[in-house]
């Protein structure tokens, strides 16, 4: 079977649809079947991610950001409700390989060179059939556009935080994924490495133009990468409320200093402030 034919399985998303990622009245219990134990961690979600956009999640802590990225990337069930990327469920889209995750740890194998550790995902996945056909990005090209050109010998060890998670950027990119997942990529850094990391995301990203979704506390980093900007509320985790952001693209840093800038954060964080309250 080729692995472009469509899935066998319902699919959720609808015909003519351009969500990348569609969620439908998602709903995860941890612990169920022990009432007293029982956590909602979100409840009704609803979210449609363009094809090509950057979608920030933010809010308070334990609202389940990462649970939602999880729904997503497969590595967790959802109690009910309906998830899909590009139109097919996300376990065939995980086994295919067109999911990258990036998370706060770069966690690269400690002997393997930078290029080594980009390359090895998609040896694992053409171990389990990928399609000879099946376009994958060059490596040395990809820790080029990462910003690691001279360092693709180098082993974990010899690499600076930052530049880990470059490798894991590129790493996450190998396969042509058609979404990428991050979750607090940069929460690890300092913040100038962290500062930089966001402009160097953007112009990667513009490069790929992978359809993103991006887990952060920063409202400035969340403002400054994204296109939409939804901010979940805690207890029970849900959204609580989604702004565009139209500040003009390119970006780049000069952009944080614009009173567009300015007033979009700030207007994300009076909507944070009264969800925290
Ligand atoms: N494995 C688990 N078992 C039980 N409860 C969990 C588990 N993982 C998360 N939770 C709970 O689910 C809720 C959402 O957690 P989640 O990690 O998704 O939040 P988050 O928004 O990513 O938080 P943070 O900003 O701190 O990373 C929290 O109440 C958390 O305690
Ligand atoms: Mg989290």
């Amino acid at each position: 079977m080729s692995i472009a034919e469509p899935a066998a399985a319902p699919t959720t998303a609808d015909a003519g649809s351009s969500s990348a990622i569609s969620i439908r009245d998602l709903r995860v219990v941890y612990g169920v079947g022990d009432a007293s134990r029982a956590v909602t961690a979100v409840e009704a979600v609803d979210l449609e991610v363009e094809e090509g956009s950057f979608v920030s999640l933010v809010g308070p802590s334990g609202c389940g950001k990462s649970t939602l990225l999880k729904v997503v990337a497969d590595l967790l069930r959802p109690t009910s409700g309906h998830v899909a990327i590009g139109g097919r469920p996300p376990s065939a889209m995980r086994e295919e390989g067109r999911v990258g995750f990036v998370f706060q740890q770069a966690n690269l194998m400690p002997w393997l060179k930078a290029r080594d550790n980009v390359s090895l995902l998609r040896r694992i996945v053409k171990g389990r059939g990928l399609a000879a056909d099946r376009a994958v990005l060059d490596v040395d090209e990809l820790l080029s556009v990462v910003g690691l050109e001279g360092f693709e010998d180098k082993r974990p060890s010899e690499l600076s935080g930052g530049m880990q998670q470059r490798v894991a950027l590129a790493r996450a990119l190998a396969l042509d994924p058609n979404i990428l997942l991050m979750d607090e990529p940069f929460a690890a850094l300092d913040e100038i490495t962290r500062e930089r990391m966001a402009v160097e995301l953007l112009r990667v990203w513009s490069r790929y133009r992978k359809t993103v979704l991006f887990v952060t506390h920063s409202l400035e980093e969340a403002v400054l990468l994204s296109d939409k900007v939804v901010l979940m509320a805690a207890r029970p985790g849900r959204i609580h409320q989604i702004f565009d952001v139209s500040i003009p693209r390119p970006r780049d840093r000069e952009t944080r200093l614009t009173d567009a800038f300015h007033e979009t954060v700030r207007e994300v964080s009076r909507e944070l402030y009264k969800v925290m309250a």
